[in-house]
């Protein structure tokens, strides 16, 4: 997060567009995006199923910046993610799906099916952030590309930082990840969100809304239900 400051002030100066004024002349010298399409996230927000993906996000086929090394190697019959997480489902609970080790993953049937958490997580992240993380988890100039961070972090790690927020310091750029604690909204489906997340940094998922998903369980609906109403 080091050499991002002028690409990163410049962000905020569109993000905030009449700070941009006496800004000027820094703004001119990068070439970098604005942040996201910030309004286009923002604008997308918790719609339900008819939600919309911004239009700027149609086919493109898989991020440029993508890995050299495969993001998933095979082990034993274990699907396992660059810093050594299981990420191959086992077992169901609540409607969702973990690992052996009781981590939530994702899981995508041959015909290309997805979860319905995963999915879940598909509409929240695009409700909640991809204003700063930019479409389908591929980061922008303001904040990192999660579908890149849920390989190096460890779930653990990923909820701390989702909870508590995180601002980047040292700079005057001010970079700041908010904290989602206490935001029901995010945090009922924060384990959606990740799994999301992981399912579109290990490439099995390709941009865009999924085409084919599972249909909401009623297990998933009751532990919904006491979530956001609890
Ligand atoms: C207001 C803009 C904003 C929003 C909204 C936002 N983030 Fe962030 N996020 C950031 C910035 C900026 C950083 C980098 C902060 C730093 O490095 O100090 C960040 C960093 C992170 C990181 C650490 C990534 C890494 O590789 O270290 C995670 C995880 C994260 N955000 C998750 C989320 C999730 C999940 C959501 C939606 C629920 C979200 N963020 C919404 C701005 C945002």
């Amino acid at each position: 997060m080091t050499s991002k400051t002028t690409a990163s002030l410049m962000a905020i100066c569109i993000a905030c567009a009449t700070a941009a004024v006496g800004q000027t002349a820094i703004a001119q010298t990068t070439s970098e995006q604005p942040p996201a399409q910030a309004g286009a996230g923002a604008a997308a927000a918790v719609s339900g199923d008819a939600q919309q993906q911004p239009a700027e996000t149609a086919p493109a086929a898989d991020a440029p910046a993508a890995e050299e090394a495969p993001a998933v190697q095979e082990a034993g019959g274990k699907l396992v993610l660059p810093n050594g997480q299981d990420i191959t489902p086992d077992h169901m609970e609540n409607g969702r799906w973990y690992t052996a080790e009781d981590i939530p993953t994702f899981k995508i049937a041959e015909d290309g099916t997805l979860d319905y958490a995963a999915f879940s997580g598909y509409r929240r992240y695009s409700a909640e952030c991809h204003v700063c993380h930019g479409p389908d988890g591929e980061g922008s100039t303001y904040a990192p590309a999660l579908k890149n961070s849920v390989l190096k972090l460890d779930y653990y790690e990923f909820q701390e930082i989702v909870a508590s927020g995180k601002q980047e310091v040292n700079t005057a750029a001010n970079l700041v990840m908010p904290a989602f604690g206490t935001n029901k909204n995010v945090w009922c489906y924060v384990d959606d969100i990740y799994v999301y997340l992981l399912a579109r940094g290990a490439g099995d998922l390709p941009r865009g809304r999924p085409a084919k998903k599972e249909s909401k369980s009623d297990d998933f609906a009751a532990q919904e239900d006491s979530c956001m109403n609890g």
